[in-house]
């Protein structure tokens, strides 16, 4: 910075109180010429100014990098699923950069059957730590006002994930819906199918203690006086034959509508979960479900305490405790005997036609 001589020697003109010189060209040349050629050479002499000039210009690099960051992370999850299928590997990289939870379609889907234990199912495997739940019931593939609202509405039903964790939904009405297998299909045909069944009559008696409760709530106006029909009145013919018609009879019917789920995914694809036995004894069935869907076996003994009172298991992970709900534990209507024992009769063929299908027998009673 020092450069008084050149202003001398070729008289160029220094402004008395800016870092600025004018040098003359053959200082940079080394060769002489005319003394007027001289160059303009912005310095810093000052350290206050050198300072203030460094802090300045690492803040608007700071700040070029924050704006050229975010909408680079902002593209990235705009196109985040539409890249999914184009270009894993730089979906790879962008999850690897950010780590943000987003909002993934179902790698497992819970598809029925109702009153078999689909929500504690749900609940149980939430302890692993690399599942995340949906919150209800999402009914995306079994309603066609849902469906027709396209998988980027169903992506938003569903909650967020880390990179590596699971998305698991439930809706036991898919199991029964005929269209729901192809759809399903359609949006990942190597899905995995959790399917929790309980002893058929059991089944149909929990179905319709539900079918009652919810028409003692929903319609208190309808006339008091006309007094529910019983269990058996519904099941049973005035003739004492099966009413094969009564849905949640037809409903333990599982090999009519498993059927068509097997005609449209392998049978290694559907997992076939004991819910009597997940009931009574929780974690072999759960090591079981941890191996098919390819989850590290992390639930144990530790998560699970059986309540007295209530009857059941409850479970606990780091920062909670839950049990099943009243509403899902609710006591059974009494079931005369010969009714169990002729339903039990009428199911025999339904279930040996289903124990075919998954290749298991499944040991439910005859009588
Ligand atoms: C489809 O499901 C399989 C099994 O869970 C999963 O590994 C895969 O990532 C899913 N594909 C897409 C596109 O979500
Ligand atoms: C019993 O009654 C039902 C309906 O009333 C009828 O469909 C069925 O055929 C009858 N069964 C016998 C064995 O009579
Ligand atoms: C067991 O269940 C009863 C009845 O719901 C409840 O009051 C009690 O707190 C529960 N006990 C434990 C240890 O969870
Ligand atoms: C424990 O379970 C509760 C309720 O299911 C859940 O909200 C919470 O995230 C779980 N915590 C951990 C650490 O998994």
């Amino acid at each position: 910075m020092n450069s008084s001589r050149f202003e001398k020697k070729r008289g160029c003109v220094r402004p008395p109180h800016f870092d600025i010189l004018w040098l003359p060209r053959a200082a940079i040349r080394s060769v002489e010429g005319d003394p007027s050629d001289c160059i303009l050479v912005v310095g810093v002499s000052r350290p206050k100014i050198a300072l203030t000039v460094f802090v300045v210009m690492l803040l608007s690099m700071f700040f070029t990098f924050h704006v050229i960051y975010d909408s680079a992370l902002s593209t990235l999850h705009n196109t985040h699923h539409q890249l999914d299928k184009q270009s894993p590997s730089l979906l790879l990289l962008s999850r690897k950069l950010y780590p943000t939870a987003v909002k993934r379609l179902p790698q497992a889907i819970i598809m029925g059957v109702r009153k078999c234990g689909t929500r504690a199912l749900l609940e149980m495997l939430h302890l692993h730590p690399k599942v995340q739940k949906a919150a209800g019931e999402v009914h995306f593939f079994d309603r066609d006002e849902n469906y027709n609202k396209g998988l980027e509405w169903y992506r938003m039903q569903m909650p967020h994930s880390y990179f590596g964790q699971m998305t698991i939904e439930k809706s036991p009405s898919y199991f029964v819906t005929p269209e729901v297998p192809e759809r399903i299909r359609a949006m990942n045909a190597s899905i995995k199918l959790l399917l929790i069944v309980r002893e058929p009559v059991t089944r149909a008696i929990s179905d319709y203690t539900q079918l009652r409760a919810n028409a003692a709530t929903s319609s208190p106006t309808t006339l008091p006086t006309a007094s529910p029909k019983s269990f058996e009145q519904l099941v049973l013919h005035p003739n004492g034959s099966v009413n094969e018609g009564y849905r949640p009879l037809a409903i333990s019917a599982y090999h009519h509508y498993l059927h068509r789920w097997l005609e449209v995914f392998p049978r290694e694809q559907i997992l076939i979960v004991n819910g009597d036995m997940l009931i009574e004894d929780p974690v072999p069935q759960l090591q079981k479900i941890e191996q098919f869907l390819g989850l590290e076996p992390k639930i144990g003994n530790h998560n699970f305490y059986f309540n007295e009172t209530k009857g059941f298991f409850c479970w606990r992970n780091e920062t909670s405790n839950r049990c099943l709900r009243e509403t899902k534990g609710r006591k059974h209507p009494r079931v005369a005997p010969h009714v169990v024992s002729k339903l039990r009769g009428y199911f025999v063929e339904h279930n040996q036609k289903f124990y075919e299908l998954i290749g298991e027998d499944l040991g439910w009673p005859e009588d």
